[in-house]
């Protein structure tokens, strides 16, 4: 297994809408391996969720790991929102293509989605709360190009792109040395 550079927010390769995965010509090795390589990136860095295009790859799957002592790792392969609530909550949320933010977003607070899992399973998961919700839905919006700081003002959104770019900077110069 190997780590896999995570890109940084505002790199605009974050912004690919991933292909869905074909299922009909489905290499099995090819994406068990590329989760185990993502799900070993998302631990090393602490996340709880992980996109593919996060790691460059614009493929629709994402994984995910909610529980308590990260030792119950999901594959999701084409993941869609079946039915979003309408109650709403509101929380802090982090991304490792965003290191260092946390910032209030309001996201429907019940969700019921599918997604296959590696053997091509199809399974729908039915009202999912809490963390999972959350992060299901964060995972599938960057399979959309979407990161969770486009919900914040224009103000904020700007702050954060000046820092990250500063510090992305400071990053090069530290490893050109
Ligand atoms: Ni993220």
């Amino acid at each position: 297994m190997s780590l896999l550079p995570i890109l940084q927010y505002p790199d605009e390769r974050l912004r690919t809408v991933a292909k869905e995965i074909d299922l009909d010509n489905f290499d099995k090795n090819y994406f068990q391996n590329l989760a185990e390589n993502m799900l070993e990136t998302m631990y090393h860095s602490k996340g709880v969720g992980l996109a593919a295009t996060q790691i460059n790859v614009h493929q629709r799957i994402i994984v995910i790991d909610v529980s308590e002592n990260a030792n119950e790792p999901m594959i999701l392969i084409n993941p869609k929102i079946l039915e979003a609530s309408a109650e709403q909550c509101k929380e802090a949320e982090g991304c490792l293509s965003v290191p260092g933010i946390y910032e209030n977003v309001e996201r429907s607070s019940k969700i019921t989605f599918e997604y296959y899992d590696i053997n091509k399973n199809e399974i729908v998961q039915k009202n999912a709360d809490g963390l999972l919700a959350k992060c299901v839905q964060h995972e599938i919006d960057h399979l959309n190009g979407k990161v969770f700081v486009d919900y914040l003002s224009q103000l904020k959104q700007g702050r954060i792109k000046s820092k990250l770019q500063k510090e992305q900077r400071l990053a090069e110069k530290h490893n050109k040395k």
